[in-house]
């Protein structure tokens, strides 16, 4: 293992990633953010330079930081948000993950503005290795044109029950075509925007690293003739399994290995809005969220393939099936059970008329001049935090315990619920509000760090403490996020009570009650 050195310029600039030109959150100039990359151990030191105007934290979507919880980026939660003009430097090892992440800001909505990349870590003892020629990385994501501080705005008015922004188009690796003629009179917008295309040889194997980097929409992912053969589920090794079409709900990721075996021509890569995801746009008749990118073997001509077609969606809003996704090496379920939680999953009106999500009846607030690290590590004491309201603190201190949390979901939309510093095993789900112990898998259960939680059910997963830390876990639709549906989850207090935090975190914040006041 080595120490890669990563520097991430972050700023405001004018794009037109679909064609339509808006102001973009890039790093480095770009969007998407560059792609990360490490081999299985190395030290990743990432310099993150904000000119962004705002403060900004960056998360690592699926790394543990071991040891590290300081340097999860999550702002409120783990560290306070990096002031503007400011250089921040997260200093992590991925252990022994390796596989398919991401990256992206954990403050606001920032993310949905383009500050999101990929994040691979590399196994040189991957068993896939000689099962593919090459390999890319490709990111999914819906787009809006409307920076987001106004769609927040928008939905923080009291009495707004819309649901949620609808995207206005979809990207494939930062790529996509806007239809034009929808958009507003005084816009910039460019036509037939070119797509996303991927060069392949025929006969020969890749690996495509799929991310759904998305703010709402979960995508089905296909490519024309091509089927997909899953191999990786967000940092795991599977038993390969062969789909022609794959469910990819927001912040999920899957590798998967295709053939370039067929005619030499043109394909379309798709990636399909799925409409039962959002019960509400599909009365939206201007909604087309059908992305489209291309597979071209060399030799084809440089043109869209042929036709686009799209049959009817009757896709369902859920994940691949957790029982088709083995483990390469299957592990049983965590057991005995030492800290088991409910969630409660609402929706509602607070005490100013503002449509809000609850968890146990309480709607998350970050407090990002006053992160519940500093309140715990380094001779912290949790209890005053943990008591004030909005906060959704769930503490357990078991040695070696093992966490079971009932996601029970209360109301009729989906959410894709993800969960920083550890992955879980997936126990089961089901229908209504009453787990059913006799439908757990306890044997081969699926794990992965972000699992779609269907409207009205139950879905019960377990993982093992062993990662004192402060972890977020909450619904990846960042809109929901807003609306509060975030827990933290306080893992061995009194472990991080004696842990130091390092130099530069706590610098970030303000240093009096009256410099935070200012700052607030
Ligand atoms: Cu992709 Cu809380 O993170
Ligand atoms: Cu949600």
């Amino acid at each position: 293992p080595i120490t890669r050195y990563y520097n991430l310029t972050l700023s405001r600039k004018e794009l037109k990633p679909d064609g339509f030109t808006r102001m973009v959150w890039t790093s480095n100039n770009q969007y998407p953010g560059p792609i990360i990359r490490a081999n299985k151990g190395d030290r990743m030191i990432i310099n993150v330079q904000n000119d962004l105007d705002d403060g900004t934290t960056i998360h690592w979507h699926g790394l543990f930081q071991q040891g590290t919880t300081y340097y999860d980026g999550v702002a409120g939660q783990t560290q306070c948000i990096i002031p503007d003009n400011e250089v921040f430097v997260y200093n992590f090892t991925a252990g022994n993950q390796t596989g398919t992440y991401w990256w992206h800001s954990h403050f606001l909505a920032q993310y949905v503005d383009g500050l999101r990349g990929p994040l691979i870590i590399h196994d040189p003892n991957d068993p896939f290795l000689k099962d593919y020629d090459e390999e890319f990385v490709m990111t999914l994501s819906d787009w809006y044109h409307t920076p987001s501080v106004g769609l927040i705005a928008m939905m923080d008015t009291p009495g707004y029950d819309a649901g949620n922004p609808i995207p206005d188009s979809g990207l494939i690796t930062g790529i996509g075509r806007y239809d034009c003629n929808n958009a507003p009179p005084g816009s910039k917008c460019e036509p037939n925007n070119p797509l996303a295309v991927y060069q392949v040889q025929q006969g020969k194997r890749y690996r495509l690293r799929i991310i759904n980097t998305s703010a709402e929409v979960t995508f089905t992912f296909s490519i024309d003739e091509h089927p997909l053969n899953v191999i990786e589920c967000e940092g795991e090794n599977l038993k390969p399994v062969i789909f022609n079409k794959i469910n990819i709900a927001v912040g999920q990721r899957y590798s998967v290995i295709i053939t370039a075996d067929k005619e030499i021509k043109n394909y379309w890569i798709r990636a399909e809005i799925v409409h039962e995801c959002i019960k509400a746009y599909t009365t939206e008749s201007k909604l087309n969220l059908n992305v489209t990118g291309i597979l071209r073997y060399q030799g084809a001509p440089d043109a869209d393939p042929t036709t686009l077609d799209w049959n009817e969606d009757t896709v369902k809003c859920r994940d691949i099936d957790h029982n088709l996704l083995k483990l390469y090496e299957p592990r049983p379920a965590p057991e005995p059970v030492t800290d088991s939680f409910t969630f409660h999953i609402t929706f509602g009106q607070n005490e100013r008329n503002v449509f809000k999500a609850f968890i146990n009846n309480s709607s998350f607030v970050p407090d990002i001049y006053d992160p519940t690290v500093n309140n715990i590590m380094a001779g912290g004491n949790m209890e005053a935090k943990d008591l004030e309201p909005n906060q959704n603190a769930f503490l357990y201190d078991t040695e070696n315990g093992v966490v079971e949390i009932i996601i029970l979901n209360e109301n009729n939309g989906t959410h894709p619920f993800h969960l920083h510093g550890h992955n879980f095993f997936i126990l089961g789900h089901g229908e209504g509000n009453v787990p059913d112990p006799s439908q757990y898998n306890l044997v081969d259960p699926a794990v992965r760090d972000t699992v779609t939680i269907l409207e009205n059910s139950w879905t019960v997963i377990r993982f093992r403490i062993d990662n004192p830390g402060v972890w977020a876990f909450h619904c990846h639709i960042e809109w929901h996020v807003e609306m509060g549906m975030v827990g933290q989850l306080i893992e061995r207090p009194s472990v991080l009570k004696t842990m130091p935090i390092p130099p530069g975190v706590l610098e970030l914040c303000p240093k009096t009650p009256a410099q935070k006041n200012a700052a607030r």
